[in-house]
């Protein structure tokens, strides 16, 4: 059966699609994972981690984080202000970690990593309940599935949905 031609056309058309793979390069989540790796500055984690996860600069763009660092009085409703010396060394720090591959295009709306669409794409299958579960409270939270997230880690097996 191996001469027939099927199988010899069904053994190109997988040959084909491993050089598309290829070409097509690392999955979307695989370059999100790679993306948030980074060590944080210390600085970083104290002043922008005290509320929320320490957001790994590589998950937005570098406008999106000059229009986050240069609004920090009014930021999402609330006052996260710095002193002048701290402000010019994060805002460096997080445009130079900044996006560089798919994620380096155009802002997501209102800045935020939960509004890229790549972010509604890695997480379609979590229902709309579970963002609101109290242990959740919103999607900007990745810290309460991510377990590992303040240190930068986000694959599949550090993920644990709080019920
Ligand atoms: C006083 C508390 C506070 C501090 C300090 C703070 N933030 Fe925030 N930040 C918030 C709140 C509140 C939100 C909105 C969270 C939500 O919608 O659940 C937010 C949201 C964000 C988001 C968007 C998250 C998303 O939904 O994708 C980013 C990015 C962000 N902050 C970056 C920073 C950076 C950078 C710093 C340090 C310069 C910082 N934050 C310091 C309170 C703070
Ligand atoms: C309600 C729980 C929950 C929250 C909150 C959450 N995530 Fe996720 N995330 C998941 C699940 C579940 C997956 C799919 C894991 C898998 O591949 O099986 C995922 C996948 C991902 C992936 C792709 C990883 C991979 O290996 O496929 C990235 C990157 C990611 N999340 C980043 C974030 C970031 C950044 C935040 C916060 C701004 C966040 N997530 C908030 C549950 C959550």
């Amino acid at each position: 059966m191996s001469n027939s031609p099927s199988a010899a056309t069904l053994r190109r058309g997988l040959m084909l699609l491993a050089v598309l793979g290829a070409i097509a390069g690392p999955s979307s989540a695989e370059e999100a994972r790679r993306d948030a790796r980074v060590t944080l500055l210390p600085a970083y984690s104290k002043e922008c981690a005290a509320c929320h996860t320490a957001y790994p600069p590589g998950l937005l763009p570098a406008p999106s984080w000059r229009h986050i660092m240069d609004n920090l009085p009014r930021h999402f409703g609330t006052d996260a202000s710095l002193d002048a010396a701290t402000l010019a060394t994060l805002s460096s720090w997080l445009v130079a970690h900044a996006a560089t591959g798919r994620r380096a295009g155009s802002p997501p709306a209102e800045d935020r990593i939960t509004r890229s669409a790549w972010f509604a794409r890695e997480h379609r299958e979590i229902a709309p309940a579970v963002w609101r579960r109290p242990a959740v409270n919103s999607p900007s939270n990745c810290a309460a599935c991510h377990v590992r997230a303040n240190q930068g880690e986000f694959n599949e097996h550090d993920v644990r949905i709080p019920r």
